[in-house]
């Protein structure tokens, strides 16, 4: 990788060719996972939501463009243009967040009787598109979290975002799979308490942030992500094979597998830097 060691700001380490690794890396993932969401939601809706309909079809061209526009830039791309870049994903991320709060208060006030999206699905999506706005802002400003601040909190985020996808598959499979609706709640309740853990380790910071606590909890949620993205996959290649009974969509379950995969790579990538003692 190119210019590596030049400092973007020197306060805070953040080199200019790890600046534009990180923010092509984070919007090809993110992008992608938002043009789906579009999808998603306009699936959900009812055939007289023409208007909702519309909006999610434009958010799926802005994220499709924006997909392909990261592919065309690589890590030889001036960070200046990135940083550009950044900005203008942001502002789509933050637009795309307000539409799926939108959408909420809709199906929570009962405007969309019928309509198919769950109301956390909604949520949950949402709070996937605040995260993903919040690293462009992180990423833009220079500013990188301390890594046990960085560790609790991304774990805080995941480990609830893997809760909700086990609830999902719970419910969207037909009820007449009970063996593998009664293994989603397992899986649900097995990241419940990964959860609140993780939300009890956060509440003893600073305390709780020593190398041995960081290290067992990195394995610990490690050991329940691996299991939860096999049984995605194993669903994702069901379904896919239209082997089980359910409404849920094949890029949907594999949407599913995506998310914890990349939650697995970051705590792989968090467990090296704990282990090699980078701060
Ligand atoms: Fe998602
Ligand atoms: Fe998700």
């Amino acid at each position: 990788m190119n210019g590596e060691d030049t400092p973007l700001h020197a306060d805070t380490g953040v080199t200019s060719g790890l600046f534009v690794e990180r923010s092509l890396n984070e919007i090809r993932f993110w992008a992608r996972i938002m043009k789906e969401h579009s999808l998603f939601l306009r699936l959900g809706f009812r055939a007289e939501d023409t208007q909702l309909i519309q909006e999610a079809n434009q958010f799926y061209r802005i994220f499709e463009y924006i997909e392909q526009t990261a592919h065309s830039f690589n890590n030889q791309t001036d960070p200046e243009q990135i940083r550009r870049f950044n900005s203008e994903v942001q502002q789509a991320a933050s637009n795309i967040f307000l539409f799926k709060r939108k959408v909420l208060g809709l199906i929570l006030t009962c405007k969309l009787p019928g309509a198919n999206n769950f109301p956390l699905l909604v949520d949950h999506t949402s709070r996937e598109a605040n995260y993903f706005r919040k690293r462009l802002i992180e990423l833009n400003e220079g500013k990188l979290q301390s890594l046990p601040d960085a560790i609790i909190k991304e774990n805080v985020f995941f480990l609830r975002i893997m809760a909700d996808h086990a609830k999902f598959i719970g419910h969207l499979l037909d009820p007449s799979e009970r063996k593998l609706v009664d293994l989603a709640r397992n899986f649900s309740n097995d990241f419940d308490q990964l959860l609140y853990q993780a939300r009890d380790l956060e509440s003893m910071k600073p305390q709780s942030q020593t190398v041995p606590l960081l290290d067992q909890f990195l394995d610990q949620n490690r050991v329940s992500v691996v299991s939860l993205r096999d049984f995605k996959k194993t669903a994702r290649d069901l379904i896919e094979q239209c082997k089980i009974k359910s409404i849920i969509h094949p890029l949907l379950a594999d949407h599913v597998f995506r998310e914890a995969d990349r939650f697995l790579e970051i705590i792989d990538m968090f467990d090296t830097h704990l282990t090699h003692g980078t701060p």
